[in-house]
């Protein structure tokens, strides 16, 4: 790993200043949204559908804290929507960011380089009106521009609101980065779109030395956004004695798309008691993981026990320490997964867990056979 090459610039050309939401297109979106609310703890916010006149799809907004998913399907078999989750099974089509101008995001984007995929549009009803339009990122995925500044409802235009609160909430609460899988000698090419279009730098960036095991290697680079709100690592396969874990997922999914969402809690240890009594399927590492991790991160003020017996992982850098744990994938292929992570000081990507978490994923790709 290696400090950001250069400096931070003062500012974004762009007027994004977070992620807004996620948007997976999915097979039963009704089915995805009840996995969210109970497993993750999402409330339903917001619907749109057949009964509040969209014909062709049904949407579900979910929120968690400050996290917002959505989880759309087709009603037609052959709808764009049936495409896309034909090509690459349940996954993000959209990574969007709020901006607080959309319409010269979108112009500035598009000037830069960037493939429009939907014109600048204002949406309004009774609670205000909201802004949004959209560019091509990697493989199908792409990036919105949501501007709600002057929007009050629970989601956005077009949706109705739903309240339906999830069994338990508030142990997550926002999204940390969001991770792109990419081909073979692909990850420059995405680096200098995150630079050259939204003028963002590269934080990280790790290579094969970092992030291998005895089978599997890839690089990964971190774009940021000059406040660091918005973090997207961009991973690419390496040369390894077998397949990467990366060339898997693309193959998987079709294309190169969105590897995990990493998400923030206050407490990760209530945080991933909450998972596990929900039924979540979590990463674990070998338990000789513990052995060792006192002397590589020192002091921690969380009980070491707990964080063995949750199977969560700890890494320190100069700055601070982090905990973090990976889902298994959220869905029938293996492609995307979350990420839960708990920040104290340290705004690295737990290197110091590569290895361990990457054996653990390995093992699971040995058992499909696609090691
Ligand atoms: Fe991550």
């Amino acid at each position: 790993m290696s400090a950001p090459k250069e400096a931070p610039p003062r500012r974004s050309p762009l007027a994004v200043v977070d992620f807004d939401h996620i948007e997976f297109y999915v097979g039963n979106a009704k089915q995805a949204a009840h996995f969210y609310r109970t497993a993750f703890g999402f409330d339903l916010v917001a619907y749109c559908g057949p009964e509040t006149g969209v014909r062709d799809r049904v949407s579900y907004a979910l929120q968690h804290d400050a996290i917002r998913l959505v989880v759309t399907g087709a009603l037609t078999a052959d709808h764009p929507i049936a495409e896309h989750v034909r090509r690459h099974g349940d996954g993000a089509r959209a990574v969007a960011f709020r901006s607080t101008d959309v319409t010269a995001d979108f112009e500035q984007a598009v000037a830069r380089g960037a493939r429009a995929v939907s014109e600048p549009v204002t949406l309004a009803d009774a609670q205000g009106a909201a802004q949004v339009a959209e560019i091509a990122a990697y493989g199908d995925t792409i990036h919105r521009f949501v501007g709600r500044d002057g929007y009050a409802g629970a989601f956005l235009p077009g949706f109705e609101p739903r309240a339906v609160k999830a069994p338990q909430t508030g142990f997550l609460h926002r999204i940390d980065h969001v991770v792109a899988n990419v081909g073979w000698n692909e990850m420059e090419t995405w680096v200098k779109f995150y630079e050259d279009i939204f003028g963002f730098f590269q934080f990280r960036h790790f290579d094969e030395k970092d992030i291998s095991t005895e089978y599997t290697a890839l690089r990964s680079k971190v774009m940021a956004s000059p406040s660091l709100a918005i973090k997207l690592p961009i991973n690419e396969p390496a040369e390894g004695k077998k397949r990467s874990q990366i060339e898997e997922y693309v193959d998987f999914y079709g294309s190169p798309g969105v590897q995990h969402v990493a998400i923030a809690t206050p407490n990760i240890i209530q945080a991933v008691a909450q998972l596990r009594a929900n039924g979540v399927e979590l990463q674990s590492v070998p338990a000789s993981y513990y052995d060792t991790v006192a002397e590589r991160v020192g002091d921690i003020a969380e009980d070491l026990s707990a964080l063995r017996d949750l199977n969560i992982l700890i890494d320190r850098d100069d700055q601070g320490y982090l905990l973090q744990i990976f889902t298994k994938p959220l869905q029938d292929r293996p492609t995307v997964f979350f990420e839960i992570i708990q920040r104290k000081g340290s705004e690295s990507f737990g290197k110091g867990n590569f290895k361990a978490l990457f054996e653990a994923i390995e093992s699971d790709q040995a058992a499909r056979g696609t090691l």
